[in-house]
């Protein structure tokens, strides 16, 4: 008789409503007390919910990321943020397979790029860079403040939710 092996699978689909409450913990995991920016968070106030892709496990949900409808300069954009993978699951690819996700879903919905604030060493790698003409809506370290062109537009300008 042949044992049956299990292989552990995480599937990277649509944020649907019921996961929200699954997500908004597993980012409090992630992030810890404190950790978010402020700036960052008062933008994602003030924009909708453009969309979210969550990593499903057997376990439950091991990743999420969601993205913001923003204009930069008025040109439509996306924010995305926060994103996050559980401990467990990290250093395997999943983060790379949401950031990547995301850009797909912001290039399907047509806009003209992808602003976040976060560490330039983990998404320089996706081709995100540093956008110093970009004012958002309160202070924000410039270093953390990353866009990736998706039209060849460059991110200049008032940042609005
Ligand atoms: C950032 C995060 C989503 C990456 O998820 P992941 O599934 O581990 O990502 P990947 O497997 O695609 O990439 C892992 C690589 O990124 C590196 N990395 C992870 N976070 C990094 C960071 N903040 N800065 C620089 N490098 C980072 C890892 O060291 C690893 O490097 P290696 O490939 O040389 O071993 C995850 O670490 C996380 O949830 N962190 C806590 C929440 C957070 O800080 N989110 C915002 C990050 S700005």
């Amino acid at each position: 008789m042949t044992a049956a092996v299990a292989v552990p699978s995480v599937q990277i689909t649509s944020e649907l409503p019921g996961d929200a409450t699954a997500v908004e913990a597993l980012v409090a995991r992630a992030f810890g007390p404190g950790r978010y920016a402020k700036t960052a968070e008062r933008l994602r106030e003030r924009a909708s919910f453009a969309g979210g892709l969550v990593a499903r496990s057997g376990a439950g949900l091991v990743g999420s990321v969601r993205l913001w409808r923003i204009a930069v300069g008025g040109r439509p954009a996306h924010f995305l943020g926060p994103i996050a993978v559980d401990a467990a699951h990290r250093g395997g690819g999943l983060g790379a397979d949401l950031v990547a996700a995301a850009v797909a879903l912001a290039r399907k919905s047509g806009v003209s790029g992808v602003l976040l604030v976060g560490d330039a060493p983990y998404f320089s790698r996706f081709g995100f860079a540093a956008a110093p003409a970009a004012m958002l809506p309160g202070p924000v370290d410039p270093r953390r403040l990353l866009w990736l062109s998706l039209d060849g537009s460059p991110a200049e300008g008032d940042v609005t939710g």
